[in-house]
Order: C-alpha cells, then sequence, then structure tokens
C-alpha cells in the first residue's frame, strides 16, 4: 500500500528574504508586492513553496526577528494587504507560502517589553520576560556570564521607573530583542492567537526561529565555554536546548493540528543527533533545518558524512531529511568553496547534490543565480553583529545583498532606486536573471533544469540512499533509480555506464574536477 506522503516531504522551497527580492515602490527595500510580481519567476524556477523571512512589525534593528506586533506585516513590506495578495497569487500558481515566526523573543518596542520596563522590578508585567538582580555590589554585574550570539552580555541592565540602574534582562541576541519568559503560560496564549492569526489567512506553515531556544534552565547556570562565538556549536551550552522546549512545541504543533495541511519547519543548531530527533517526534516539529552541509567544506569524506549524518537524523525520528547549503545567516556557498569560477562550479555541483537526495531542500534567495557573498565597506553594514561584536565581526550583511535582475548596473531591475538598503556590486552585469536567462550554461539554467528533473522522477521521499565507493575524493550515492556522482577532487574520473540526465559541466567520458553529474540506472 503507499503511503499518502505530505505535501512538503518532497518539496522544494525558495527562501525569500524579502528586503532583497524586488523592490515596488522605489525605497531601496524590498517588499512584499514585490515578490509578488516576481512570482512567474519562482513558477518557471520550479518551486513549491516559499519561506518569507520575517514580515511582521518591526523596528528592524535585526531585519525583523525584532517583532513589535507579532499579527501585522510592517509597511516597509506593504502591510497585510500586501500579504494577503502574494498568499492569492501564490496559490493561484500553487505556490505554498510559509513565515518566519519568532518565539523566542520579542522587540524591545513590543508593548510588553515597553510595559515591563515602565512597571518596574516585581510585576507581573516583568514576568513576560527574563528579569533578573544583578550580582556584586549594588547589582552591578550580570546575573550570569551568558553571552550574546551577536557578541558582548545577554544582558542590559535597565533604569528603574524610579531614574536608578536596577534589574538586567536577557537577550540572546541583541538588546533590541530581549527573550520571553516561556514560564509564563501567558507567552504559549499569545503564541496560539499568532499561529492561528496567520493559519486563517492561509498562510501554509511556519518556519520556527531558534526553536532549540525559548525554554531556559532553572537557575540559569554559568557558561562553560563563553568564548565560543557566534551560534553554539556546543551542544552542552546551557542557553539552548534546553528540555523544556519540547513542551512548547509540543503546544504549537496541538494548533498545527487543526490545520493538518500546515508545516513547521524548526530551525535547531543542536549536533547531537538523538537530541536533534527529539525536535522531530510525532507531536513536535514536522521539519528540521538541518545544517550539516552549511558546515561541510568541498570535501569528499566531510560532504559524504554530513549527508549520512542527515540522513541517521532524520530517520531516528522516522522525519523527512532536509537540505539547504546556505540562508540569510552564513556566507554564501559559491564563496565558501573558494570564490570565482572555482566556487560558483562548486556551488554547482553541490546544487546538484542537493536536490538529488530525498526530502525537502531549501534554496536561498539568489543561489539559483550562483551569488557570491559580498564584501561590503565599515559604514553600510547593518547587522548587530558588527556593532556588538566590537567590530570584529562584519556580520551577514553579506550574504544579503539585493537579487540582480537586469541590466549592467546597481540597481539591476531590483529597484527604482539606485540607493538599495546593501549597495549591490558594479559587476553583477553577468550574473542578472535576464544574462543568465539568455545562458543555456548558466547557473539558473542548471538549476530550473535539476528541479524540473526532480519534480519528474516523482516520489523519491524515503527512498534508500546508497553510497556507492568509486574513487578517493568522489561522492556517488544512488537513490530512486539515478545515480549521483560528485567529483570534489583536482582531476577527472571515469563516467559510470548510464543515460547520462544532468551534468554541472561537460561530462562526456569523464566527470571533471568540481563538477557532479546525474546518470540514470538501468535497472529502474
Ligand atoms: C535566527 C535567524 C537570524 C536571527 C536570529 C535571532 O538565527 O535566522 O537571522 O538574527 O535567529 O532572531
Amino acid at each position: 500500500m503507499t503511503e499518502i506522503q505530505p505535501w512538503w516531504s518532497n518539496s522544494v522551497f525558495y527562501q525569500v528574504y524579502p528586503r532583497s527580492f524586488q523592490d515596488s515602490n522605489g525605497d531601496g527595500v524590498g517588499d512584499l508586492d514585490g515578490v509578488t510580481s516576481r512570482l512567474d519567476y519562482l513558477a518557471d524556477l520550479g518551486v513549491d513553496a516559499l519561506w518569507l523571512n520575517p514580515v511582521m512589525v518591526s523596528p528592524m534593528v535585526d531585519h525583523g526577528y525584532d517583532v513589535a506586533d507579532p499579527r501585522d506585516v510592517d509597511p516597509l513590506f506593504g502591510g497585510l494587504g500586501a500579504l494577503e495578495r502574494l498568499i492569492d497569487a501564490a496559490h493561484a500558481r500553487n505556490i505554498r507560502v510559509t513565515m518566519d515566526l519568532v518565539p523566542n523573543h520579542s522587540s524591545s518596542q513590543h508593548p510588553w517589553f515597553q510595559a515591563a520596563l515602565a512597571a518596574g522590578p516585581g510585576t507581573e508585567q516583568r514576568e513576560r520576560y527574563i528579569f533578573r538582580d544583578g550580582t556584586g555590589p549594588g547589582g552591578l554585574h550580570p546575573p550570569n556570564n551568558w553571552v550574546s550570539v551577536f557578541g558582548g552580555h545577554a544582558w542590559t541592565r535597565v533604569v528603574e521607573p524610579d531614574g536608578n540602574p536596577g534589574q538586567w534582562y536577557l537577550h540572546l541576541f541583541d538588546a533590541e530583542q530581549p527573550d520571553l519568559n516561556w514560564e509564563n503560560p501567558e507567552i504559549a496564549e499569545d503564541l496560539e492567537k499568532t499561529l492561528r492569526f496567520w493559519l486563517d489567512r492561509g498562510v501554509d506553515g511556519f518556519r520556527i526561529d531558534v526553536a532549540h531556544g525559548m525554554a531556559k534552565p532553572p537557575g540559569l547556570p554559568d557558561m562553560r565555554n563563553p568564548d565560543l562565538p557566534m551560534l553554539t556549536l556546543d551542544d552542552d551550552d546551557p542557553r539552548f536546548n534546553h528540555d523544556d522546549v519540547h513542551d512548547h512545541h509540543r503546544g504549537i504543533r496541538r494548533v498545527l493540528n487543526d490545520y493538518p495541511e500546515a508545516v513547521t519547519i524548526g530551525e535547531i543548531w543542536v549536533f547531537d543527533n538523538e537530541d536533534f530527533a527529539k525536535y522531530l517526534r510525532p507531536d513536535e516539529l514536522h521539519l528540521g533545518f538541518n545544517f550539516r552541509l552549511v558546515r561541510a567544506g568541498f570535501d569528499a569524506a566531510e560532504i559524504r558524512e554530513a549527508i549520512e549524518n542527515s540522513l541517521a537524523a532524520a530517520a531516528l525520528a522516522d522525519s523527512t531529511p532536509t537540505w539547504c547549503l546556505s540562508n540569510h545567516d552564513v556566507e554564501r556557498e559559491v564563496s565558501r568553496y573558494g570564490d570565482g569560477d572555482v566556487g560558483r562550479r562548486r556551488a554547482e555541483a553541490m546544487a546538484l547534490v542537493m536536490l538529488a537526495l530525498p526530502g525537502t531542500v531549501f534554496v536561498y534567495t539568489g543561489e539559483e543565480l550562483g551569488l557570491p557573498n559580498v564584501d561590503l565597506p565599515d559604514e553600510v553594514l547593518q547587522d548587530p553583529t558588527w556593532e556588538r561584536s566590537g567590530r570584529e565581526e562584519r556580520g551577514r550583511d553579506g550574504c544579503r545583498v539585493p537579487m540582480p535582475w537586469s541590466g549592467d548596473r546597481p540597481p539591476y531591475g531590483f529597484s527604482d532606486t539606485a540607493d538599495t538598503w546593501l549597495p549591490m556590486p558594479p559587476d553583477w552585469a553577468a550574473l542578472t536573471v535576464a544574462a543568465q536567462d539568455a545562458d543555456a550554461d548558466s547557473t539558473l539554467a542548471l538549476y530550473r533544469r535539476a528541479i524540473a528533473l526532480r519534480h519528474q522522477r516523482g516520489d523519491v521521499v524515503g527512498r534508500p540512499v546508497e553510497f556507492v565507493d568509486l574513487a578517493p575524493d568522489v561522492v556517488a550515492f544512488r537513490t530512486a533509480g539515478m545515480l549521483c556522482v560528485l567529483n570534489a577532487g583536482a582531476s577527472p574520473v571515469p563516467l559510470p555506464a548510464g543515460e547520462l540526465l544532468l551534468a554541472s559541466a561537460p561530462a562526456v567520458d569523464a566527470v571533471p574536477a568540481d563538477a557532479a553529474v546525474w546518470l540514470r540506472l538501468d535497472d529502474h
């Protein structure tokens, strides 16, 4: 008997970074009517669903991850009406729309936080956040040694209503993103309202920000290693992955069960497979982002290990594996793999690896164009990481530069103004959608063919992935009637038998270095 798989289990999601996709009103910042105007492009690319980075009302200190009103769309992005237009137009093209949801923290401009500041210590308003007295004489020092993911202390001291320095509040990210106190039932009740608000408007699900956050350990014990940079790679870090977080996910799932077509995808920076799989139990999240391919270098052993590990983690929870090469928080893969032509060729090869694998795939804005990271000058940097790290970490702006659509100079059809929110490089003319449309060998053309072939292959969900040892520096695996071969070495390897379906570089009788191919296998 064939089990019917949910729509998302074999889908290609496209992550739209709304600020950078398409500007419709000439203010230099992308918006939702801009996304709507480019839906035919996304339909042509073959994507099944969108994930929109946060579009709720926000002072935009962390570009929308600081939410001041979770049940409205920021005017910068066109307001609620623009989202409704986008949902209708996307659904008319059979494209689903998922949104980012930020349950771990709010903006400091959220009325709750403003009320907490005004009400003072010991009040119920403060119970919605994590306020503590400081340590040392006069409470001069922070309550513990936790650091912010963006650099500096994770605590900021407030001035009390009487004008004196007083309590400290916790913020795992920027000081303008106070962490919510999930021990207070009001937080979950309010999130339920938010979930229903969007689901009732036709949203098809949520990407859940910092899904391994939310629950903090009792007593807030010190970190053993507060010097680790950025997003933690240390699974013992007390700031994240406390077991109570699973209750919160169960609460979210209970709401989602009223909307059986909707999906939740957790951002889970947890690397122990058993721990990761807990988030994907049948009464928790549907999917979890697996970042192993993002962390793997262009190295056969690392790539194979990343794939095996992701498959194993998903299998532990009987869940669907997920795959991504980049997102709005990491250096673009073209640059990670060596930049220039080499970086682009390797990124194209890795796209074929990712799109061959069974499960849910996420493609990030501009990845299909092979965009590199951009070295931006100090004065335009906006990521809070830059200032919070004492200008040591440049932050994530370099992977968020707007999409080039057409023309030979900035803003390349992205906007009517060249004064875009991040400057666009003068040398991107060959990377525009229009230029790549006209080139059958472009990265865009390869993505389109690969996604189309992936769809034609039909249901690859749950099909085993069987690795084949072809040569050193090669990753090869069979799945669902196909062999995918990646050559991560320096010299060509002979092309195995089988009908050549797709190649990231010309492959007559060999797979060139830094390339990948798909071959149809006879026995299917
Ligand atoms: C997640 C988001 C990141 C954001 C942070 C704080 O890691 O992906 O962009 O800055 O959460 O909300």
